[in-house]
């Protein structure tokens, strides 16, 4: 009787221990089906209201709708077209292409550094999937646009205006993600000015970003006569000295991409630093999603961010395809797969027809400003089916 206990407890444990993999494609249509519960596809939802980008759910459940200039604003229109990839459905590039559209005006909002949060997933998987050269002009205008916000003196593209009276030039490390804008503009129109200012803010960052273990600090203050770092904090993290762990993911892809378009060896150094960080330092959960920041001491009871674990699962799978170690490559595999698998459960993965179509649950916006905690956002999906089409792609290549 002892026996068979055990027997049904490990049994147990066994159960709730994330598989190693998962079934890439089979999780194809458990996504298009929950996608379409979202009210913003509904024949009775009004698109010409300012509000109409889904962003998260509120405390009550309710769909969060955020308008063009925020941030978040080019998530959606990017679900959309990675499930058109996903399931070369003719509906989803329809509703694809009429969300993009509605962003066309950000191409000239110089307010901050997001324009490539907004763009790249939107107008950038437009161009991609259409090869409309209407596309990319707009994806050109963007690309000038945030060109405005580079400091030669310091080295960087000035991430935010807010809080002037605290910052003079604030650069947060998740600013590496709008670069892809510019090294994309780079090599679709030749000019050299926008590879120049991704690789030198890509430079800047290395040098004033990282502590000697790799982990990141979120904010830089730098000052404008001198270039000179004043201080370094956090805004979304636990501490000025702690790692909040989606900064440590946008560093893990920001530099997996600088490489991938610049070519330069340092980014790939670089990039393989913060995955060690990431896996034998920070080190992961037995479920692979981490905790909303690394440096927590309580890491059962604070929420996790699952946005963290899709970004670092994207960039993961980009960068198994870099590394030439091939222990590395088993690594960065390993971590993506464990990641995604654990996404794909009913743990994280929302049922059919719940929380208004967004597919993940459990991500965590800015807990200091208790701000989004344990929700669901619409750049974790959007991540989440970024990896889900890597790994789509790696398996092609290999079989
Ligand atoms: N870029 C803003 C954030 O990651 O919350």
């Amino acid at each position: 009787m002892k026996y068979i206990s055990f027997i049904i407890v490990l049994l147990f444990f066994n159960s709730c221990k994330p598989k190693a993999d998962y079934n890439a494609k089979g999780l194809v249509e458990q996504i298009s089906t929950q996608l379409k519960y979202s009210p913003v596809l509904k024949d009775d939802f009004k698109i010409t209201n300012r509000n109409v980008f889904p962003r998260t759910l509120d405390s009550i459940g309710a769909l969060h709708l955020v308008s063009k200039k925020d941030w978040t604003s080019g998530f959606y229109p990017g679900v959309l077209w990675y499930t058109y990839s996903l399931t070369e459905d003719p509906y989803w590039k329809t509703e694809a292409i009429k969300f993009t559209n509605l962003l066309e005006s950000e191409k000239n909002n110089a307010s901050n550094h997001d324009i490539g949060f907004k763009m790249m997933p939107s107008f950038g998987l437009a161009y991609k999937y259409t090869d409309n050269d209407a596309y990319k002009r707009v994806l050109i205008e963007s690309a000038q646009t945030l060109i405005t916000r580079f400091d030669e003196t310091v080295g960087c593209i000035r991430s935010w205006d807010h809080h002037k009276d605290k910052w003079e030039f604030p650069v947060i490390i998740d600013n590496l993600m709008n670069l892809e804008l510019l090294y994309w503009a780079w090599k679709e129109t030749g000019d050299p000015v926008y590879y120049n200012i991704a690789t030198t803010h890509a430079k800047t960052t290395m040098k004033n970003h990282f502590r000697s273990d790799y982990s990141t600090y979120h904010v830089v203050n730098y000052d404008t006569i001198t270039g000179v770092a004043r201080s370094k904090e956090t805004h979304q993290g636990y501490a000025d000295n702690s790692c909040w762990a989606r900064g440590e993911a946008w560093a893990l892809y920001g530099y997996t991409m600088a490489y991938r378009e610049s070519n330069e060896s340092e980014f790939l150094k670089q990039a393989e630093h913060v995955a060690d960080y990431i896996i034998n330092v920070a080190t992961l959960p037995e479920d692979y999603v981490p905790t909303w920041d690394f440096m927590l001491s309580d890491k059962v009871n604070e929420p996790k961010d699952a946005s963290a674990a899709a970004v670092m699962a994207s960039a993961f799978y980009e960068l198994s395809t870099f590394t030439d170690n091939s222990k590395n490559k088993e690594s960065y595999l390993k971590v993506a797969n464990g990641i995604m698998a654990s996404l794909s459960t009913k743990k994280y993965f929302n049922a059919p027809g719940t929380d208004k179509g967004f597919l993940l649950s459990h991500s965590t916006g800015s807990k200091p400003w208790k701000s989004e905690i344990d929700v669901p956002l619409i750049y974790a999906d959007y991540y989440y089916l970024e990896a889900l089409s890597r790994k789509l792609n790696i398996q092609t290549q290999t079989n």
